[in-house]
C-alpha cells in the first residue's frame, strides 16, 4: 500500500505552527532570510561538506524557496527539491527559472509522502525543516531518507535542535528570539515563539538516537548555538 493512502499517516501538509502554505509567505520568508543568510556561500559550504560532484543526484527535503537547491544545483547533476508548501515550491521554481537553473526538479511532497523513483540518491539535504514533524514521525522521515540514499550516501541535516540543559530552556529560547529580532523584522522574530509553542524541535540526544536507529552514522556534529545544530551523517 503506498504510504500516502494509509489512514493513520501524519498529515504533513497541515502546517502546524507557522503557515508556510500561505501564498504571501514565500516572499516574506525570502526577504527576511536574505537579511542574514548568504545563500550562495552556504550552498557552497554544504556542497563541500557533502563532497558533491557533477555526477551526484541530491534530494533537498523542505527546500522552501530554494535557498540551497538553486545555488546548490551548480555543484551536482540534479537536485530534487521537495516541499509540502505549493507556494514555496512555485516561488522557488520561478527563482530557478529567472536564474537559468535547469537541473532542479520540484516535488510537492514531504518527508513522509515523498516517493523516490529511479536510481537511489547520492546525497540528501534538509535545512530548518525536520522540526515540522513530531518526534515519532521524525524517525519515520529519517528512515525514508535512509531508504532512498545509496549505501554510504551522505546526509546533511541542519535544524533548530536543542543542546542546552533542560532546566535552562527559558533562557535559551528567549536568547534565540532576541537574536532573530536583531536580524529580522519583529513579526518574523515572533515566529520563534510560534515555533516553540506549536512546532516540534527536540533535544540533540533524542535526534541523535533517531539518526542512529534510522540507519545513519553521525560523522560530524556542529553546534552553531544552543538552539541550532548541523549533522553530517552517512548511510550505514
Ligand atoms: C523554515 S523553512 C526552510 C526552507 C529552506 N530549507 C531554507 O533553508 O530556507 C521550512 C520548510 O519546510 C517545509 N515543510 C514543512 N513540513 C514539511 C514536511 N513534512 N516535509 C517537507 N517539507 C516540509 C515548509 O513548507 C517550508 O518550506
Amino acid at each position: 500500500m503506498p504510504r500516502t493512502t494509509v489512514p493513520w499517516l501524519y498529515n504533513e501538509f497541515s502546517h502546524s505552527g507557522v503557515n508556510q502554505a500561505d501564498p504571501d509567505y514565500p516572499a516574506y520568508y525570502e526577504a527576511n532570510m536574505r537579511r542574514f543568510r548568504d545563500f550562495e556561500k552556504v550552498a557552497a559550504e554544504v556542497a563541500a561538506a557533502l563532497e558533491l560532484t557533477k555526477d551526484d543526484l541530491v534530494v533537498d527535503l523542505g527546500a522552501g524557496t530554494g535557498a540551497f537547491a538553486i545555488p546548490g544545483a551548480r555543484h551536482c547533476r540534479k537536485i530534487i527539491a521537495v516541499d509540502t508548501s505549493r507556494p514555496m515550491l512555485d516561488f522557488a521554481a520561478e527563482k530557478a527559472r529567472a536564474a537559468g537553473v535547469t537541473n532542479v526538479e520540484f516535488a510537492h511532497a514531504g518527508f513522509l509522502t515523498y516517493e523516490h523513483a529511479g536510481e537511489n540518491a547520492d546525497a540528501a539535504v534538509s535545512i530548518m525543516a525536520l522540526h515540522h514533524l513530531p518526534d515519532f514521525w521524525k524517525t519515520v522521515a529519517l528512515s525514508n531518507v535512509h531508504a532512498f540514499l545509496k549505501p554510504g550516501g551522505r546526509f546533511l541535516l541542519t535544524d533548530v535542535v536543542f543542546s542546552f540543559p533542560p532546566d535552562e530552556y527559558e533562557k535559551h529560547l528567549e536568547d534565540e528570539a532576541t537574536q532573530i529580532r536583531r536580524l529580522t523584522d519583529n513579526a518574523f522574530a515572533d515566529e520563534a515563539y510560534v515555533h516553540y509553542r506549536d512546532e516540534f524541535s527536540t533535544y540533540d540526544w533524542i535526534l541523535e538516537g533517531m539518526l542512529d536507529r534510522a540507519g545513519f552514522t553521525i560523522e560530524k556534529k556542529t553546534i552553531h548555538s544552543p538552539t541550532r545544530i548541523t549533522y553530517m551523517a552517512k548511510n550505514k
